[in-house]
């Protein structure tokens, strides 16, 4: 039985089964490093408002730098008696600075502590998860650049649709991914408020200052109601919903990648450097990172919902049940970070496309039907009138094993007189998708700009 940090009030142990079912230093001990920071910040206002003396605050500050170091140098392990990270870290105080280390709970409780900590760890996880978006963003934009004029089919129902620019392709990825990016700056605006000074749900009766500790953490603000600030796990739960849609966009990319690689596409092959193998069939190459990447989707969405479900219903202010948040935030953080980095490397080094394979995708079909109605109708044939006209020459080729660009000028002109022999030129796949210029468009013109505005707008805010 294991003796514990709560007051006297208590007359026996908690049973160890108890202590290891309530204990938190698990998976809290994420944390630590910004729970001495936070208790850096609380000393230093406390000795500030003269709450506790100038001379006890810098012995807290350096007892609190020391617990730092031993943690670094790997010297400073607690164990599950320690309940959480919380008072693990309180307790290795005292031991090291005496009786003032006892003073450093003054004016605060672990409520406002862990909610300060989650946040803390949660601002600088976001900050690196924007970087890592950054490059794998940048990645996308080499790789467009490199493949403006490789042409590839673009789908709609995942039947061939119109020929795109490969880039074209990338960067409706940078895209997705700047969306992303640009979310998490907004989460960041609610994770960047300080709970710390809320006390255990009703503020303090000591003078403190909340702005001043907030400040020296760098936060941007300070909740302006103690029970929302120990309650509160909107911020946790934005974040999930962030990476959970960061995750629906590098899930649809793994998706695309690994049909991509199947030998019925063969539109890329997978370098061995991202590619396993299989433990019975020999000639297998297996695209796991990117299976890896949609299947790990799965838990972050889990995690969503697991939020959500944990905080509905909850009455305020805190409950044990917030503790239940820091498992759900820690692996989601972790996932989005290893999936954004497999898939950078995927695209940046794992990956070749086979321009021969492409180049026969987009010249053996009839996604250029659409530039038949399209000629006709800019030579003054109504659209409706073209589309039908051209069905009828789709469905007699297709009877005779013929493309569009074999059939002769005389059987073009028994379709319609307007035809004239720059048919063959409008129908072809490099012109198809030059033709698409308007703004958006897959058109090398247009890509080009994209690729511009696209590196300058990374460029800008890092
Ligand atoms: N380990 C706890 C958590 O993560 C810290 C807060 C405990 N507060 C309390 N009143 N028991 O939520």
């Amino acid at each position: 039985m294991t003796k514990q940090t709560w007051s006297q009030r208590f007359e026996t142990a908690l049973h160890p089964a108890i202590t290891l079912f309530n204990a938190s230093i698990g998976f809290d001990i994420e944390l630590i490093e910004y729970d001495i920071t936070g208790s850096i910040a609380h000393a230093k206002m406390l000795g500030k408002t003269g709450i506790i003396s100038i001379a006890e605050a810098s012995t807290l500050v350096q007892g609190l730098e020391q617990i730092r170091q031993e943690y670094r140098e790997g010297k400073f392990q607690p164990g599950v008696e320690a309940e959480d990270v919380h008072f693990a870290v309180e307790k290795r105080l005292t031991e090291l600075v005496g009786d003032a280390g006892k003073k450093l709970h003054t004016a605060r409780s672990r409520n406002d502590q862990v909610g300060t900590d989650t946040r803390l760890y949660l601002k600088d996880q976001i900050q690196q998860i924007q970087a890592l978006l950054r490059g794998f963003q940048q990645v996308l934009l080499d790789l467009a650049a490199a493949n403006v004029e490789t042409l590839i089919p673009g789908y709609t129902h995942l039947q061939r649709a119109q020929p795109i620019s490969l880039a074209h392709h990338l960067l409706a990825y940078f895209e997705m991914l700047q969306r992303d990016w640009e979310r998490l700056g907004d989460v960041l605006k609610r994770v960047d408020i300080s709970p710390l000074g809320c006390g255990a749900l009703a503020g303090t009766t000591f003078p403190i200052d909340r702005h001043y500790s907030a400040e020296l953490l760098g936060f941007g603000d300070v909740y302006r109601n103690s029970l929302d600030g120990v309650s509160d796990r909107d911020f946790a739960i934005e974040f999930t919903a962030a990476a959970s849609l960061i995750m629906v966009h590098l899930s649809r990319l793994a998706e695309e990648v690994t049909l991509w690689s199947a030998q019925e596409f063969s539109f890329v092959t997978l370098k061995d450097s991202c590619a396993t193998g299989s433990s019975i069939m020999p000639q297998k190459k297996n695209p796991d990172v990117p299976e890896l990447v949609r299947g790990k989707t799965g838990r972050v969405f889990g995690h969503l919902q697991g939020l959500l479900v944990l905080m509905k219903g909850l009455p305020l202010a805190y409950n044990k049940d917030l503790q239940e948040d820091k498992e759900a935030l820690f692996d989601t953080v972790k996932t989005i970070k290893v999936c954004v980095e497999a898939m950078t490397i995927l695209l940046a080094e794992g990956l070749e496309f086979q321009p021969e394979r492409l180049h026969e995708a987009v010249n053996e079909d009839f996604s250029n039907a659409t530039d038949v109605a399209d000629y006709l109708a800019a030579k003054g044939v109504p659209f409706r009138e073209a589309y039908n006209l051209v069905g009828k020459v789709v469905k007699t080729s297709i009877t005779a094993g013929k493309l569009l660009k074999d059939l002769t000028l005389p059987e073009w002109q028994e379709l319609h007189p307007a035809f004239e022999s720059d048919i063959y030129a409008a129908i072809a796949p490099q012109q198809v998708v030059a033709a698409r210029n308007s703004y958006g468009g897959t058109g090398f013109v247009r890509v080009r700009e994209s690729i511009t505005a696209a590196q300058e707008r990374i460029n800008q805010v890092i």
